[in-house]
């Protein structure tokens, strides 16, 4: 079996080296673009499952965010590491010039995952590629030409608030933060945010009609914004509205699919009257290896040709035979549902904490395994005691704790998390 463990000689060295964590980032850091605030006493250096460890300070974490709803199949994930190597060795790439088989297997499976576990019905192809903001970037493509194909000024995309894409300029065009987006501008033109009030949709109505808009982008469990479920009846409102006008409806997966909700894809919790044209997949396909897919209906499939798109990476052997494997996995019905009884678990603990800390927890939302507990105050003074005391958990929008566990977390770590919780809450809270 190919180990991915440190050895003790290893671990030893790091000893010898660095005396902390905080040690080592400071000598090693500086080189580093710092785009990210993190935490300056923490250097992750192995995983196994549902607990990540620092070898610098000997500390072991559990882990409540999988590297932000990724390794659904948990760290170092045995049987992963064990087809990567077996693949490692076979064929890693090969580029688009010719097909593989793992690629070709990879979009069949996605196909016939989807329409087995009630996700888009009329799903007719699988674009693959590296990440997240690069599927939601093929998707935007597929839908401008699918726009100026009608008519030259039709590059409206309507995006809402609350809403995260990517980062890359197209993906961050239609991402709601303003922070994000407003040192970057002039993004790409032709997106606007809407609310989904009654108020926001007959604004969203209004712009359909003007003929000026190509497509509409939302996550049906928006995911960064704050972890809100989109209510179904909106959801089919916005198809119809959507259909009305011509408009192509993307379903952004990429967090909240992959079984994360319960179902395979947050969208099969929906009538197929509200399915998408569009959605896209990243995070958990590759379980932490980067892959993602862009799948498309025929409506979508008859504007593409021939060099319109493509990624040198996008479809690699290596990449498609681990995706295959973790489809293959998360798309059975015994694995979809420990999701929803873990999850219905975590939500009956957080509800109980909530009877605890009336005055602190305002609301417990989410579907599975991506649950928000949205605070009255700021979180971050709890989420840097969680980690002091062995919890790694994040945050999503202003003050809400995100819950997005690997699939398969037991339910004593669960347990051993969330005492974490509980005692990290009366340490920060009762104190104030
Ligand atoms: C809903 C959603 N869309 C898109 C992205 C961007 O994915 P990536 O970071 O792989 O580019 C993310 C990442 O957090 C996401 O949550």
């Amino acid at each position: 079996m190919f180990k991915l463990n440190f050895s003790s000689k290893q671990k030893q060295l790091f000893k010898r080296l660095y005396t902390t964590s905080k040690d080592f980032i400071e000598s090693e850091s500086s080189y580093q673009v710092t785009t990210y605030a993190r935490p300056n006493d923490l250097v992750i250096t192995r995983g196994t499952n549902c607990y990540l460890y620092d070898d610098f300070s000997g500390k072991k974490y559990v882990d409540f965010t999988s590297g932000i709803a990724v390794t659904g199949l948990g760290h170092s994930n045995p049987q992963i590491a064990q087809l990567l190597y077996d693949q490692a060795k076979k064929l890693v790439h090969c580029s688009n010039l010719y097909y593989n088989d793992q690629a070709l297997i990879l979009s069949d499976k996605l196909v016939e995952k989807t329409q087995k576990f009630g996700g888009q019905y009329d799903i007719s192809k699988v674009f693959l590629c590296n990440s997240g903001s690069e599927a939601n970037e093929a998707a935007l493509k597929f839908v401008k030409k699918f726009g100026i194909k009608i008519s030259e000024d039709r590059i409206g995309i309507a995006a809402f608030e609350n809403s995260f894409h990517g980062r890359t300029c197209g993906s961050l065009s239609v991402t709601y933060n303003p922070k994000y987006r407003t040192p970057f501008g002039p993004l790409v033109p032709g997106a606007e945010f809407f609310s989904l009030s009654n108020e926001g949709l007959e604004s969203l109505k209004q712009k359909f009609e003007s003929g000026k808009f190509a497509g509409c982008i939302i996550e049906p469990i928006q995911g960064e914004g704050g972890v809100y479920p989109i209510p179904i009846p909106k959801l089919v409102e916005l198809k119809q509205l959507c259909q009305a006008n011509n408009v192509v409806l993307i379903y952004d997966e990429i967090q909240c699919g992959m079984g994360r909700s319960g179902k395979l894809w947050a969208h099969s919790y929906l009538p197929k009257e509200a399915h998408p044209d569009i959605f896209t997949v990243a995070k958990a396909l590759g379980n932490g290896f980067p892959v993602a897919a862009t799948c498309i209906n025929e409506k979508i499939n008859n504007i593409l040709k021939v060099g319109d798109h493509g990624t040198t990476y996008g479809g690699n052997p290596l990449a498609c035979r681990v995706a295959n494997y973790v489809l293959d996995v998360i798309g059975q019905e015994n694995f979809l549902q420990q999701v929803n009884e873990k999850g219905a678990y975590l939500v009956a603990r957080l509800n109980k904490l909530k009877e605890k800390y009336p005055a602190l927890i305002k609301e417990i939302r989410g579907k599975g395994l991506i649950i928000g507990c949205e605070l009255t105050q700021p979180p971050n003074d709890l989420v840097n005691k969680c980690r002091e005391n062995g919890l790694l958990i994040i945050t999503a929008g202003k003050s809400t704790l995100r819950f997005v566990p690997a699939l398969i977390i037991e339910k004593d770590v669960l347990d051993e998390g969330l005492d974490i919780l509980e005692k990290s809450i009366g340490e920060v809270f009762n104190k104030k």
